[in-house]
């Protein structure tokens, strides 16, 4: 009795403060996350053992003796050299210039977990050779690659190599450790009475290993020693040997985690010579450009819900990406971890805190070190998995990672569009109310969304019996106006015997377990509720199953979906999450799999939607948790902001970290989810959001109502612009897409992807590229009446697209800007397709005629795509039911041919005008196209801004044709 009142005192206290965070919210009070929910290092144990290891000499030594080179990979043993425990190193040679490195134990007592499903192949390997071999060291040759690896046995580590130079090494700081499994504790009666020495015996009988032959495998040698290295050993022989607090067992708050399987983490690291600017390992509310993190924090990755997260720090937040890349003028590398469970991320440098004009002056003096930074990663369960993308190029290392976990989805064309959403639209009259507003104030709008509230008692896929009574008629009526609905489908069920959906899973028996057994449950947003477990395949393919039209009544074809709270959210969770100790699929813990729950659901339901439509429709699924390869499955956003310039700010280096690690479809809530943004700071962020890949206008429960139309004029005018301006160019977009899901390139690009040798580009985040052909600089300060616009690339001419207006690069320029304006350019040298009709959404313009946009580079010359195809379903992969034309201009011509020849399609879209900026007065312009005389066609140029206008070349999108200015 006594236990159940405590239990329901506790959950009446985390009701107690998220009702009293909620009040808050209302009340407007000054917002701020409770750092206190969450752990810091120190906080976790792991993090503080692993960061507790300071550089110096590895205890780690590869035995050469056991080296085996197979024709895929090259295997040895490693030893730590107090506690004798053998792991595996397993390296490969991968195509594509990368390689994998896996250490697993020899003879776990258990499996560690291996991260399936993020990777989409097993990756094609590319032959080791050994070329050269001394008795410390062996050095490797990857075919096909230009780098060399050097294995050295004592202390162990890897170099990459190539020409000589030192691109990559591990374990040079030593900082490798890897808590073998254990066996479990003895109690503390017995513990006390064994001697240090005695009580490694034990262990090892218990493991029953063969031990390493000791000296035979090195050299014997020993290794230079560095200062400390003596203290290190001894710190290290100490650390090994006892069970630091928090090994078995771990207390947070009120929480506790029962590790019934000891400490299991890993760290290792990595050094990069000759690298000082790192980026990637979303996601952080943190600036693009990584910080050092000496001192302080380290980066963290475990997906969590921050309530009223914080600007600028390190902070984990709903999703993660194992992804870190490294820039430097002429090489990029990337380093790829592959691991699910908890992880932080230490970055130091050898320059941190020094002045670039330092930095100069060491460069002119001869006299500075080279710059190095050094990542050290560090997780708490799993193996080490790790892929090194060697580059060379940012470009490269975008296809290497793409290789290995995929590329963006193709969205349907409409998730291009503008999004409309609020947490809630209260009932079927008020959405169809606001999808009216829009038709009445002349703004196009492809979505309405549909949060929690629509669903009865937060039952998801039903919907409440009063407020929605007819979803059907209201996504029919929705259908007519060729718009769609996003319903939220969250991934916690319902504790209700009355809910089939949760009737259903507990007897397939497919929700999470406790370390007892039974069905996790914890609260969330219907109360009690339990949780799918989407690691079991069975669990995916009944969740899929849901979005049939018969399983999820009442919704139909333009019904998409919106997955929250998966990472998963936990409201009286440890850091609002599960329990480490919760039990998955297969016998695994929560521990090792925290990080991909979010993807899992996410994927289960992109597979759904795909599924209810017999395979044909592509579908749109917003996630908020992600993990590596969660690019596959849809978009995803930056969860709750706030209405404040600084969360505007944010959106930029936010969605960019997610772009350079393969997610392009990102956005921020539009306005800001909590608060209540002034109208001019609304109008900014519109403007934002309408260059921003994911473009979805969101609000909490609490704040006013602020559909567009409720502003005043002024306001009201400069967002419809806003919104003009993205539908016109959602040609350009969706192509951007399609190159995005080809390559693997990011939509969204931060300056230095475009401009690698442009150093002050390189923490540039207040301005971005979408593709290589515009450059944004959104306004984001409260009351700006100008900003000061950087144009990269000597050469380089930019065209404001508003007044074509011609600039040189490089250059800071001062813009003087009003409400309505929205710095943007485009680059000489590119060619930008348009619709310029804007109508109610974007299905409305799909076949509407095409305006090019050719701006001229300083030579004359320009280049472009544009893909098209039916819009929504998989024909342009199934069925080839495509077109990618490329546009080129020079020598005064412009053609217009086919860029894949495989894809066709009957299209009735024409070019309706070509509009190039930077051109001369031509004496004619004349038309050619395959078996048709050539035609004369009439333009107009104005000499203020050098910009002609050839009017209706009239010609069919998927033709051949060329255009001649003479
Ligand atoms: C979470 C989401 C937010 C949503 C709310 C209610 O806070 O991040 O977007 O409106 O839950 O579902």
């Amino acid at each position: 009795m006594a236990a159940i009142a405590a239990v329901a005192a506790r959950r009446r206290r985390s009701w107690l403060s998220l009702v009293l965070a909620y009040l808050g919210v209302c009340l407007g009070i000054t917002l701020a996350v409770d750092r206190s929910n969450f752990k810091t290092c120190e906080e976790s144990s792991f993090c503080k053992r692993q960061r507790s290891i300071r550089p110096g000499l590895s205890p780690y030594r590869a035995l050469l003796d056991t080296l085996q080179l197979g024709p895929d990979a090259l295997t040895v043993h490693l030893t730590h050299e107090v506690t004798k425990v053998l792991l595996v190193l397993e390296l490969q040679g991968l195509q594509k210039n990368m390689t994998r490195i896996r250490i697993d134990e020899l003879e776990p007592r258990r499996p560690r977990y291996r991260v399936p499903d993020v990777l989409v192949a097993d990756p094609a390997t590319a032959r080791l050779s050994i070329s050269g071999r001394d008795d410390n060291s062996v050095e490797l040759t990857v075919a096909e690659g230009p780098y060399k690896i050097i294995l050295t046995a004592k202390p162990f580590r890897l170099d990459l190599l190539e020409d000589r130079s030192l691109l990559l090494s591990v374990n040079a700081r030593g900082l490798m450790a890897f808590e073998h499994q254990r066996a479990p504790r003895v109690p503390f009666s017995d513990k006390v009475s064994l001697t240090l020495g005695s009580m490694w015996d034990k262990i090892k009988n218990l493991f029953s290993r063969q031990e390493p032959k000791d000296a035979a495998e090195g050299n014997g040698a020993e290794p230079e020693a560095r200062p400390g290295d003596g203290d290190k050993a001894k710190e290290t022989q100490e650390k090994a040997e006892k069970d630091e607090p928090g090994a078995w067992e771990e207390t947070f708050k009120t929480h506790s985690d029962s590790k019934p399987y000891g400490p299991t983490s890993v760290g290792l690291d990595f050094s990069l010579p000759g690298m000082e600017h790192v980026y990637g390992i979303p996601e952080h509310a943190d600036s693009l450009r990584l910080k050092v993190t000496e001192g302080g924090e380290p980066y963290r990755l475990y997906n969590l819900d921050v309530f009223q997260y914080e600007l600028n720090n390190p902070m984990a937040l709903y999703g993660s990406v194992p992804v870190l890349l490294a820039h430097s003028f002429h090489r990029d590398l990337g380093i790829f971890w592959l691991n699910a469970a908890e992880t932080w991320v230490d970055i130091s440098s050898n320059t941190a805190g020094k002045t670039l004009f330092g930095k100069m002056l060491d460069y002119l003096q001869g006299s500075g070190e080279t710059p190095q930074t050094d990542i050290r990663w560090m997780s708490e369960s799993g193996i080490v998995d790790v892929f090194l993308m060697l580059g060379p190029s940012v470009l490269d290392v975008f296809r290497q990672h793409a290789s290995l976990t995929g590329t963006q989805a193709l969205p349907p064309l409409f998730s291009l569009g503008y999004h409309q959403s609020r947490w809630n639209y209260r009932d079927e009259a008020d959405v169809l109310e606001v999808d009216q507003g829009f038709d009445d104030h002349n703004m196009p709008c492809d979505v309405i969304w549909l949060d929690i509230e629509h669903a009865d008692g937060k039952r998801y896929f039903t919907w409440d019996p009063t407020r929605f009574p007819q979803p059907l008629n209201m996504l029919e009526h929705l259908a007519s106006k060729r718009r769609k609905l996003v319903a939220i489908v969250d991934p916690h069920i319902k504790v209700d015997s009355g809910y089939r959906v949760h009737e259903e899973l507990r007897n397939h028996g497919l929700y999470v377990k406790t370390r007892d057994g039974s069905d996790y449950e914890g609260w969330c947003w219907p109360g009690s509720a339990s949780y799918p477990d989407f690691t079991n395949p069975q669990m995916r393919a009944w969740w899929a199953n849901m979005f049939n039209f018969h399983n999820y009544e009442g919704s139909a074809p333009n019904l998409f979906v919106w997955n929250d709270m998966n990472e998963p959210s936990v409201f009286n969770g440890p850091e609002v999450t599960m329990l480490k100790d919760a039990v998955h699929y297969g016998g695994w813990e929560h521990r090792d799999i925290h990080n991909i729950y979010g993807l899992y659901v996410h994927m289960a339901t992109a597979d759904g939607l795909i599924q209810r439509s017999g395979g044909i429709e592509r579908p749109f699924v917003l996630s908020r948790a992600f993990f590596s390869g969660s690019q596959r499955f849809g978009a995803v956003w930056t969860g709750d902001n706030t209405a404040e310039w600084d969360h505007l700010k944010i959106s930029i280096p936010m969605c960019l970290s997610l772009a350079l690690v393969g997610l392009s479809f990102c956005g921020a809530d539009v306005g800001g989810f909590f608060k209540n943004p002034e109208p001019e700071l609304l109008v900014r962020w519109y403007q934002m959001g309408a260059y921003q890949p994911f473009f979805r206008a969101h609000a909490h429960l609490d704040t006013g109502r602020r559909e567009p139309w409720l502003l005043a004029s002024q306001y009201q005018d400069a967002i419809r612009d806003a919104l003009f301006q993205r539908y016109s160019l959602l040609p350009f977009w969706y192509t951007l897409f399609y190159q995005a899901h080809q390559e693997g390139f990011p939509v969204m690009r931060p300056l230095w992807v475009q401009y690698p040798e442009d150093m002050s580009t390189f923490s540039m985040e207040d301005q971005f590229m979408l593709g290589d052909a515009l450059l944004i600089h959104p306004v984001s300060d409260a009351g700006a009446h100008g900003v000061q616009v950087y144009l990269p690339g000597e050469e380089e001419v930019w065209y404001d697209i508003q007044s074509y207006q011609k600039h040189h690069g490089p250059q800071t320029l001062y813009l003087p800007v009003t409400l309505s304006s929205i710095p943007v350019f485009q680059r000489g040298g590119t060619i930008v397709p348009r619709w310029m009709r804007v109508r109610r959404s974007s299905d409305c313009m799909k076949e509407d005629p095409i305006t090019l946009f050719v701006a001229l580079s300083a030579q004359g010359t320009a280049q472009g795509e544009l893909f098209l195809d039916d819009g929504h379903t998989f024909n342009y992969q199934n069925r080839h039911e495509f077109l990618l034309r490329r546009f080129s201009f020079s020598g005064n011509t412009l053609v217009s041919s086919s860029a894949d020849p495989k894809g066709h399609l009957e299209t009735p879209v024409w070019i309706e005008r070509v509009v190039i900026m930077g051109a001369g007065k031509p004496a004619a312009v004349v038309l050619q196209t395959k078996g048709s005389p050539e035609s004369r066609l009439s333009f107009q140029h104005d000499p203020e801004t050098s910009v002609l206008t050839l009017r209706k070349p009239g010609v069919n999108v998927a033709s051949d044709w060329s255009i001649h200015l003479r």
